[in-house]
């Protein structure tokens, strides 16, 4: 394992350095470059597009940083595809040092931005790198955890992402957070030729053509140490409100009762414990070790 200044300095012989935020892209495919020019675009208002403050959403997120409660204080984790950084700010506030990714070099100048306006009692404790995950500027073993959100499928070469995984992990876990399961993607899809249902111009490669997880697919990637299915009426419901909202043209997203939520969420946690029923889930929590 490393500390944080010897990565800092090991970053400081691999990368570019641009107002203290390191970047490491040597290659790029088309890929990634449709998936950098994606994300640029469509970062702006990320927290209102997946309703990230509503209680579908903090409660699960809540749930999987808790997976990294193990680690002693001061432990380093590699988050990979940060985007605005919703799952970093808990890890920080844990004590945590992170070294925050992400492929697109100005969602990580925001997140800086924001952290200095907003956090600045952190800004020692985070690295900004801009690197793909499949190809990091890390030491082998210099990590002690990595968590990534709603990203893995992003990956144009999962096996790759695997192995360089594997080559900076030291001993702790990857933790996966919000990955997009079978059902979802495939019902997703159901309405991917109605331009009023679509939020965004043009689209993420990845988001288009991937196929979504079934639970066997974890077992791939590693040893599954927890798997959870998340969302069922709590999915339906989402993307219920997220067409109202989109088909009606309406000024803000719709907020349901808290107390609605809620049960809907008991409802979706007894649901998902009963076989077959529970394949109908939109999200999968996995803790893998290699
Ligand atoms: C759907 S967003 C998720 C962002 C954040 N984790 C969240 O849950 O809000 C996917 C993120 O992955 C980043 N990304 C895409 N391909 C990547 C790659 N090859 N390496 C690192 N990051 C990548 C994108 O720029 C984007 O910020």
């Amino acid at each position: 394992m490393s500390s944080f200044r010897e990565i800092k300095s090991y970053l400081n012989t691999k990368c570019k350095v641009k107002d203290d935020i390191f970047i490491y892209l040597p290659t790029l495919t088309d890929f990634q470059k449709k998936e950098i020019e994606f994300h640029e675009n469509d970062r702006s208002n990320e927290k209102d597009v997946h309703q990230l403050n509503s209680l579908r959403n903090q409660y699960y997120h809540k749930l999987f940083s808790k997976y990294f409660n193990a680690l002693k204080k001061e432990s380093i984790i590699l988050e990979i595809g940060v985007g605005i950084g919703y799952d970093l700010i808990p890890l920080l506030k844990k004590g945590f040092k992170v070294i925050a990714t992400d492929i697109s070099e100005s969602t990580l100048k925001d997140l800086k931005n924001y952290i200095n306006t907003n956090y600045s009692e952190y800004k020692e404790n985070i690295i900004y790198l801009v690197s793909d995950g499949q190809n990091l500027p890390l030491k082998d073993n210099s990590i002690e955890a990595i968590l990534i959100v709603a990203t893995l499928h992003h990956f144009e070469d999962q096996n790759k992402l695997v192995t360089e995984l594997k080559r900076v992990l030291d001993s702790g876990y990857l933790v996966l957070g919000m990955e997009p399961s079978k059902f979802m993607m495939s019902f997703t899809k159901l309405f991917k030729n109605s331009d009023k249902l679509r939020v965004h111009k043009g689209h993420s490669e990845a988001d288009e053509t991937h196929l979504g997880y079934l639970k066997s697919d974890f077992k791939k990637l590693g040893k599954v140490i927890r798997i959870k299915r998340v969302w069922l009426l709590l999915g339906f419901l989402h993307y219920f409100l997220e067409a109202i909202y989109r088909l009606f043209k309406l000024k803000k997203r719709i907020k349901i009762p808290l107390v609605i939520e809620y049960i809907f969420l008991v409802f979706d946690e007894i649901l998902l414990s009963i076989p077959i029923i529970n394949s109908i889930n939109f999200h999968w929590l996995v803790v893998i070790k290699f």
